[in-house]
Formats: C-alpha cells, structure tokens, sequence
C-alpha cells in the first residue's frame, strides 16, 4: 500500500501536539488523504523519555536530528525545534536531501524563508509552513490560496497570544501589567523571559512572514516599526474606555503608492470593531482586498494541538503532492518569488492619536502642551482628565486630529525637557484605517 513516511524534530509543546494528532486522527487522515501518513522516526534532546503512542507502530527515536533527517525511509522532515541555528541546519540538511520540510518556526521563516524557499524549488521539494503564524488559524492557506485572486491592500493582526492576554486582563481587573505578566507566568501563559511576546518582537517575525504572503516582498523584520506593551497602564484602559476604545497590539500592513508600511505597536481601536472582541489567547487577522474587501479570521493562536493541527495539515498538503504528484506547487509565501521591499517609515504614517501624561500639577500645563501641539500644526480633539486624588501624580490625556507621525515625534521630543512631566508622553495611535 502507498503511505507517505514522516520524521519529527522537537517533541515540545509543538511536536507532541502533532504526534498526539497523526496517533488519534490517523483514521480521518487517511480517509481523507486515501493514504496513510506514516511516523517513522523521532527526535528530541529527551526522547527516549518521551512516550510515543503505541498506535504508531514502530518509531525509531534518537537524540540526533541527522539521523532522522537524513533517514532514507523518511520523505518529509518536520522541524519543530525553533530558534535560527539548529532549526536552519535541519531544513538545509533535509531540502538538500530533496526531502520535504514542514516547519512552524516564525523566527527563522521570517529572517531565511525566500532564500530556504530557493533552495526547496532547486532541489524539487516542497516547504510548508502554516503554523509559523497565528497557531491555529490557517491564515498562510487564505493568503496562498483561498483569496490569492485578490489584491491585498491591508492586513491587521492580533499576532501575539501573550500579550494579547495581558492587554485584556489588564482591561478586565484594572491590574498593572507586571502583575498579570507575574500571573500569567506562573500558569505557564507567558515565558520566564517576556521579552519576545510583551517587546512585539514575535509578532513582528510574524508580521514579515504574513506581509511578505500579502504583498510578495521580501521584508526583513528588523526593518519593520515594533513597540511593545510595557507602558500600559490600568489608567490608559480607563481613558481608552472613556472613548470607547480598547487597547491591543496591532500588527499592521498596509500599501500605499508610496510603499509599504509596516508597524507592530500598541494602538486605541473602536470598541465597535471586530478586533477589539478579540480577547485573551486568540488571535485574529483582518485582511481588506481591492476586490473581496474585508474577511477576518479568528482562532487560537498557540498551543499544542491547534498549532499540531497546522502542521499535520501541512503534512496532509505536502503528502499528496509527493505521491498524487502536484505540477502547481505553490509558494509558502504565495508569490513564486520575492520583490525588493520598499519600506515606507511610520513616520510618513498620518493619524489620530492618544497622548497621555503624567504630571505634576500646576497651572498652565494645558497651554504648555497645547503651545507645542500647535506649533506643529497639531489640532487638539479633546482634553480628557478623569478625576483623580493624587495631585503630585496626575494623569490625564489629549487626544489629537489626525497628524504626521513625523510632527508628533517632534512634538514629544520638545515636550520632554518640561519639568512637570513625570514621564515621557505615551503616545499611541487611534484607530489604524481599518
Ligand atoms: N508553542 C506554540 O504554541 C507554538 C505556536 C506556533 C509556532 N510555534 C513554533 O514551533 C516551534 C516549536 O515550539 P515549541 O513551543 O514546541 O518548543 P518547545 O516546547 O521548546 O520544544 C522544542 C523541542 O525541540 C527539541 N530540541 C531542542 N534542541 C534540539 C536539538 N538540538 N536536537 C533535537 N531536538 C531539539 C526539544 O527537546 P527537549 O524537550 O528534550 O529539550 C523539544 O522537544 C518554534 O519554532 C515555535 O516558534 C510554537
């Protein structure tokens, strides 16, 4: 009987989610496929500790990734090591051995994807990797496939489960962003080091892997605009309440005639929106098309199984080319190669935001502030105080008319020498155009 033969790499969180779903769901797998997906061989730093579910069959285990991929019964090698060096090796290894590669890891797909892609096209393989992005929403099958007849004008996504569940607890019990970070941390939501998930650098990984999908340019992620959520306070959630707005960190893609402009940061969006019910762990993308115009997709953006389910789905896709034969491959970033990126800076970017501050009362501040403002050709919307007992440490907010980044930034710097600020100005955009 034809089967098609797999060997894992990482038996992590990952891994294991993907093993326990070929195991239970081999059944409907094969029913749908018309053949089986076979596990051959296993590897993970402890894997002779790591129980293999004995409806498997035989699995050759071993603590060494060559062996599995360069195991000569295995066609598709699937990496779920992550990080940029071993991770690199076992793809390299497997591509240049014209074996398949499916792969979930974010942060080596989005710095080495287009070039790991050359090197899968020059040796005849395939390079599958929906669950690099967003878990469980198959959001790579959408861009590659399902709406790649369209032309994506702008994408926005809650890319980050993590920080996405600190934003909305934070918002849900009035709590700082250290405690419910502490909180998460001891149920095991968040990493000892926060670092990747509350600093935006995750999403911006996977900002570039998504965009590149959209708009077929090869971006490379340090480029892109990132800001984290570590200066969010329970009082911003207040303010953004009060006009009724929520806070989250948006990954935003969007084409201009300019260029294209990219930023992962947190910003004050309508509580009418779609994005603003997006609460806890999940994730979602919006993506607006010239001619299908809006579609959104929600799910679980981490986690064993839903990001397990990516992969065995990869599996699936990439099984059935290798025995059914598949002429019209596709691209994992949907465009058969990469353009030079044109990357326009925030700076030019033109929109409403949401001033806060932390002062020390005394009159006149208000006109200090609205001095500066104006002198930029800033236009106040609206000066927000809620009331507040501690007049050392008072905070309130100004909204302003839509201005250029670039006038806003000028207008914070020279605010900053003013001796009753406390902290620097937060500063955060209203509204991406969505
Ligand atoms: N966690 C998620 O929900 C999620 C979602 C989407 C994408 N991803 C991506 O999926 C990948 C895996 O993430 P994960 O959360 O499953 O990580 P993880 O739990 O840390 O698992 C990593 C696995 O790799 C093994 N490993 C590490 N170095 C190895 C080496 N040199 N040789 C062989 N095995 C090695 C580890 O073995 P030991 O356990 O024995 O050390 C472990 O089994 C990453 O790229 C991540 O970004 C994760």
């Amino acid at each position: 009987m034809q089967q098609v033969n797999v060997g894992i790499v990482g038996l992590g969180n990952v891994g294991s989610g993907t093993v326990a779903i070929l195991a239970e769901n081999a059944g409907q797998i094969a029913l749908k496929l018309g053949f089986p997906l076979v596990v051959k061989a296993v590897c993970s730093l402890d894997a002779d500790r790591v129980p293999i579910p004995e409806s498997l069959g035989p699995v050759f285990k071993t603590l060494d990734w060559r062996q599995v991929a360069t195991h000569p019964e295995v066609d598709i090698v699937v990496e779920l090591v992550g990080g940029t060096t071993v991770a690199a090796e076992i793809i390299t290894t497997a591509l240049s051995l014209k074996k398949s590669v499916v792969t979930a890891n974010k942060e080596l797909m989005a710095v080495r994807g287009a070039e790991l892609w050359e090197l899968a096209i020059a040796s005849g393989a395939n390079l599958a990797m929906e669950a690099s992005v967003a878990g469980g929403i198959p959001i790579h099958a959408v861009l590659r496939e399902g709406i790649s007849g369209d032309r994506v004008v702008a994408l926005y996504g809650i890319l980050n489960g993590t920080s996405n569940y600190i934003l909305t607890e934070m918002e849900r019990r009035g709590a700082t962003l250290e405690a419910v970070l502490a909180d998460a941390q001891r149920l095991g939501y968040a990493e000892a080091d926060p670092s990747a998930d509350v600093d935006g650098l995750d999403a911006r990984s996977k900002l570039a892997i998504l965009a590149a999908l959209a708009f077929g340019e090869h971006i490379t992620p340090s480029d892109i605009f990132t800001e984290g959520i570590r200066r969010i306070s329970p009082v911003d959630f207040q303010y953004a309440c009060r006009l009724a707005h929520t806070i989250r960190l948006i990954a935003a893609a969007r084409q201009t005639a300019e260029g294209l402009l990219l930023s992962v940061r947190p910003a004050l969006i309508p509580n009418a929106t779609i994005l603003a019910g997006v609460r806890g762990a999940y994730n979602a993308i919006w993506v607006k098309g010239f001619y299908g115009e809006d579609t959104f997709y929600y799910g679980r953006g981490a986690g064993s199984r839903p990001t397990g389910v990516a992969v065995v789905s990869d599996l699936m896709r990439v099984a059935r080319e290798i025995l059914r034969g598949s002429p019209e491959r596709v691209s994992p970033f949907a465009h058969e190669r990469l353009g030079e990126y044109r990357p326009l800076p925030v700076t030019e970017q033109k929109q409403a935001y949401y001033l806060r501050f932390r002062v020390a009362d005394r009159p006149g501040i208000i006109a200090a502030l609205a001095g500066i403002l104006a002198r930029k050709h800033i236009s106040l919307e609206a000066v927000l105080q809620l009331p507040c007992e501690t007049k050392h440490d008072l905070p309130f907010v100004i909204t302003i008319e839509p201005a250029s980044e670039q006038a806003v930034r000028e207008a914070l710097q020279e605010m900053s020498p003013l001796s009753f600020l406390l902290e620097p100005p937060l500063a955060m955009p209203m509204a991406p155009p969505l």
